[in-house]
């Protein structure tokens, strides 16, 4: 693929679109019922407007950052998303070595087509496991044991998946997921990864803020909480011991209606004043999305759906590509916002 034209984030998704099975696409692309959260999580920064200061020196701008004291070079990281080899056939396996040659912090997901193993064998870049708790617990267990031997360095727990949400893209579509995009990591476990419904219908609907404390039992790694979108429930994760929250409505997937997460994550940073990290996911398109999240005071943001579309369009060079776009765009709005360092950005610079 010829990435000639491809400026911008969302130019990867025309690619995406004609290299997809037309149900995987939908499977992407859409969110819950209305789609009012989806399309809320994008328009709600572009309600937002930045503050530039000028005649700043910007000659030696530098991106770099740390993500609970993992060193990134930028404050932008790829989001868990579930079963990558549906955007193409290398899976999380090019996210991966497409992530470390940025640089960047990629998320290995409960539900990846390749095992967290062979992510992390992949490329040696910065990396944290996605959890899912499922009601066989012995599952979580295994996981969480399994990714502390394999490098990486944070357990992210997902809160707002009870139950799948009501996507009607997927159930128009009459998604199914193919033989070979199944998740990895209950390969050697016979039954249990007869069908993806087995695990989506088994996730643990009991689960609450008090196995956040179980799951930091299960290893040494620190434990985030994705998911949040009120200062309640932003203290809840700091009173169970969690180093993070993400401020996330799953990308519009879950509930729809709830808040588009720029619009919420002032009102959890007020809350949490620096007593434990915040980052962001959902609509991140563009540079200046990602000034706008951290000038409100999250860490770092998350990308879903654009990485997957540039993996879909060109596998890890699609998604290396990608990563270069959003860092220039970055690096370009940072000069003409009058910063050099992300922790320069504070309220100050955002209406
Ligand atoms: C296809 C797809 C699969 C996803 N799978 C997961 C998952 O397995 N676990 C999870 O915590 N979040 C999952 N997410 C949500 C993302 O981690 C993230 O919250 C969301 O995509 C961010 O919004 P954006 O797509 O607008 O960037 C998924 C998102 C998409 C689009």
């Amino acid at each position: 693929v010829n990435f000639d034209h491809v400026l911008r984030l969302q130019d990867f998704e025309p690619f995406a679109r004609d290299a997809m099975d037309p149900s995987a696409f939908d499977y992407f692309t859409g969110g819950a019922a209305d789609e009012v959260t989806l399309r809320d999580n994008v328009a709600a920064f572009a309600r937002r407007k930045l503050r530039p200061r000028v005649l700043v020196d910007v000659s030696g701008i530098d991106t770099r950052t740390t993500m609970l004291e993992t060193p990134v070079a930028m404050p932008v990281a790829l989001a868990p998303t579930a079963m990558d080899r549906l955007a193409h056939p290398d899976g999380e396996v090019a996210v991966s070595r497409a992530a470390a040659r940025a640089g960047v912090l990629m998320h290995a997901a409960t539900f990846s087509s390749c095992s967290l193993e062979e992510i992390a064998t992949a490329a040696g870049g910065p990396r944290w496991f996605q959890l899912y708790v499922h009601q066989d617990r012995g599952l979580a267990e295994e996981l969480v044991t399994r990714a502390a031997a394999a490098g990486y360095r944070a357990v992210v727990v997902t809160a707002d998946l009870p139950v799948p949400g009501y996507r009607e893209r997927e159930l128009r579509s009459r998604f199914v997921v193919p033989d070979d995009a199944r998740p990895g990591n209950y390969r050697d476990r016979a039954g249990v990864e007869e069908v993806l419904g087995y695990l989506t219908h088994n996730i643990d609907q009991s689960l609450t803020w008090s196995d956040i404390e179980w799951v930091r039992g299960l290893s040494e790694l620190p434990v985030v909480v994705k998911g949040v979108l009120t200062a309640e429930d932003a203290r809840l994760a700091v009173e169970h011991g969690a180093a993070g929250v993400v401020v996330s409505n799953h990308g519009g997937r879950q509930l729809d209606r709830a808040p588009a997460s720029i619009d919420v994550l002032q009102e959890v940073v007020d809350e949490l004043r620096g007593d434990i990290e915040v980052y962001l996911d959902g609509g991140v398109r563009r540079g200046s999305d990602v000034l706008i999240a951290l000038a409100l005071g999250a860490r770092a943001v998350l990308l879903g759906r654009p990485y997957l579309w540039a993996l879909a369009a060109g596998g890890e060079e699609g998604v290396a590509r990608a990563l270069e776009l959003i860092r220039a765009e970055l690096e370009n709005s940072m000069a003409l916002l009058g910063v050099t360092r992300p922790d320069q950005v504070n309220r100050a610079h955002v209406m």
